[in-house]
């Protein structure tokens, strides 16, 4: 479950999952994606949707946090992997 502390593009990394982003900051529109379920945006914040669009469950996950129980429908959506370190190196220093 996402805390209402976090954005929803930074709870989706945190599940290992890769939503498509760009600015992070409400404004390019490149993480729209649908919602079911509500959520909030930081005092300051101005998403740039339309209010249409709000209506219709489009949210911007960079900048909104969950505020009950959600879906997101993001069909750019990947799972983050996990790369073990090159070879050669093992973090301990010399
Ligand atoms: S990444 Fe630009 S609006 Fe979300």
């Amino acid at each position: 479950m996402a805390s209402s502390e976090v954005s929803l593009l930074k709870a989706a990394a945190a599940a290992m999952i890769r939503l498509p982003a760009a600015c992070r900051n409400g404004t390019c529109r490149a993480c729209l994606c649908q919602a079911e379920g509500p959520v909030t945006y930081p005092a300051g914040v101005r998403p740039g949707l339309m209010p249409e669009e709000r209506d219709a469950g489009w949210i911007l996950p960079c900048v909104a946090r969950a505020a009950g129980a959600l879906t997101l429908q993001v069909p750019g959506a990947t799972p983050r992997e996990v790369r073990p370190p090159p070879d050669g190196l093992t973090g301990a220093r010399r």
